[in-house]
């Protein structure tokens, strides 16, 4: 009965609700974009408003304005680890990323960055090549691709084939050799324990008596003190661990004071590295192949661009660098749009430690030109809303990788404009580099993502491995995203494939 007294104006409105502790749960969980929508627009809230989320308030400011407000806030008064660490600390373990001051999880930002060089990366573009056709060489799914038919069809299911590539050229490429190595042993059945402790219950209802928390932190004590046994081992035996990987990057660094990092920190960081790219990549890996299977005709321009670029004489395709994946233009394409319409993560959240006010730039249709965003709330933006906005999007809801490489396209402009690090006019008011822009799918500001050159590489390499291979096509309908999952999935689906004539 509280939401019918006149309320305060000068904060938010609060989306109406029925039930006080359950608030707009259910709404928001079964399809957070169709209630933003909803909540902006229809009901006419504007770009500013707040709603109950299991007992929590949740202030949403929406727009390239709204993505600027929580992305480019101070962390003295918008703390990303009061929110998060609930959900990553028992997975991630103790002091990294969100379970360590701020300033610490720049520095580990710093340690991995200065890991992941260019020089890896060229070697990585081969380990991934060779994952995916070690893996479509021995996955039951691709059978019809193994007897070397070129006539007949097989399917493979979308989920569960992108998780597993994800987790093989992760853990090849980033994670190092023991770790690869151990990945089809016990080390699967740890992982997948842990992956369990990864949704929303867990993150929304900590510490749980349920046998899925046991395991979660079970698993993260077996997979630390493995990780922990690798580390002594390379210490204890130099001269048989010559390696040159994220973990022996991370040894030789040192914290500004000039402490080393101590070893269950390398091992909680390339957990985290672990976990934080697996969902995001694979799901992103699934959306990309659906939209390829659905459209063949950018399936054919895929092929026809490696044919251009890495044609022999034989009409075969040869190897390719990781420079040379840079250059093209439709697969970059292809990956960019499909993170503007998939981005895996949909709502970024912040713990308001002040109170703090809202500028009226962020165009609320209501009279209250100024709110303040109350100490205590969690303060939410989601760039997926303005990465669909008809406003700044032709055809906003269409996968149409062109308009990033098409001369007159907007996003092409913009993506240019965006590359130089100059500001650019969408048509509402200028979008630079920075927090304030409509395209953030590895958000922006302070806790900007570290893995997104890592991600597009691994994205583009297994496309293109794929693509060189095998033609792909989708029966049925186009599925759905799945919220309820911790990144935005889509449900359950086979896509069919077909050996290429000319590989
Ligand atoms: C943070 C997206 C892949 C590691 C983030 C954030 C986004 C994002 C939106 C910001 C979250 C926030 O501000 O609250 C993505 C997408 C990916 C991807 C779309 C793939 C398509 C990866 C990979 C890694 C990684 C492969 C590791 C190698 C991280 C880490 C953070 C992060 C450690 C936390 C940074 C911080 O809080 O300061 N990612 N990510 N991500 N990402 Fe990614």
């Amino acid at each position: 009965l509280w939401q019918l007294l006149p309320r305060d104006k000068s904060q938010p409105p609060l989306v109406w609700h029925w039930i006080p502790f359950l608030g707009s749960a259910p709404a928001y969980g079964r399809d957070p974009v169709a209630f933003f929508r909803e909540c902006r627009g229809k009901v006419r809230y504007g770009n500013v408003f707040s709603f109950i989320l299991l007992g929590r308030r949740v202030t949403v400011t929406l727009g390239p304005q709204g993505n600027d407000f929580v992305l480019g806030g101070k962390h003295t008064q918008l703390a990303a680890e009061d929110v998060y660490s609930p959900l990553t600390t028992p997975i991630f373990g103790k002091d990294v990323v969100y379970d360590c001051p701020n300033e610490k999880l720049m520095e580990q930002k710093r340690f991995v960055k200065v890991s992941l060089t260019i020089e890896k990366f060229r070697a990585y573009v081969g380990m991934i090549e060779d994952e995916v056709r070690d893996y479509l060489n021995s996955d039951p799914a691709f059978r019809v691709w193994q007897l070397n038919d070129i006539n007949e069809w097989g399917s493979f299911d979308v989920l569960k084939t992108f998780s597993e590539i994800t987790i093989l050229t992760a853990s090849r490429t980033l994670q190092g050799r023991e770790i690869r190595e151990s990945l089809t042993k016990d080390y699967a059945q740890v992982y997948s324990d842990l992956d369990h402790g990864f949704t929303p219950l867990h993150w929304m209802v900590p510490g749980l008596p349920l046998p899925s928390y046991r395991r979660r932190d079970a698993a993260h004590a077996k997979m630390s003190s493995f990780y922990q046994s690798i580390l002594r081992n390379r210490r204890e035996h130099p001269e048989d661990n010559q390696e040159d990987d994220v973990m022996s990057s991370l040894m030789k660094q040192r914290y500004r004071d000039g402490t080393p990092i101590p070893d269950h920190e390398i091992a909680h960081i390339l957990i985290a590295l672990l976990m934080a790219g697996q969902h995001t990549s694979s799901s992103s890996l699934a959306w990309t192949m659906l939209h390829l299977a659905d459209r063949p005709d950018i399936q054919e321009a895929l092929y026809k661009e490696q044919i251009q670029h890495f044609g022999t004489p034989d009409g075969g395709l040869r190897d390719v660098t990781y420079e040379e994946i840079r250059e093209l233009k439709v697969l970059d394409s292809v990956v960019r749009e499909t993170l503007r319409l998939h981005p895996p993560i949909h709502s970024i959240m912040r713990k308001a430690l002040t109170d703090i006010p809202v500028p009226a730039t962020l165009g609320t249709p209501s009279e209250d030109k100024v709110f303040v965003v109350p100490k205590g709330d969690i303060v939410l933006a989601s760039p997926l809303i303005s990465q669909l906005d008809p406003a700044v999007w032709d055809n906003s809801e269409t996968w149409e990788p062109a308009r990033w490489y098409d001369e007159k396209g907007v996003a092409a402009q913009a993506n240019r404009a965006y590359d130089e690090g100059q500001k650019v006019d969408f048509g509402f008011g200028l979008v630079s580099k920075g927090t304030i822009s409509p395209y953030l799918p590895f958000g922006a500001g302070r806790h900007r993502c570290i893995g997104e050159q890592f991600a597009y590489l691994q994205i583009s390499t297994v496309i293109l491995a794929l693509i060189r291979r095998m033609e792909f096509r989708l029966e049925g309908e186009f599925p759905q995203p799945d919220y309820s999952s911790m990144m935005v999935q889509p449900n359950p689906c086979k896509i069919h494939y077909r050996r290429r004539k000319f590989e």
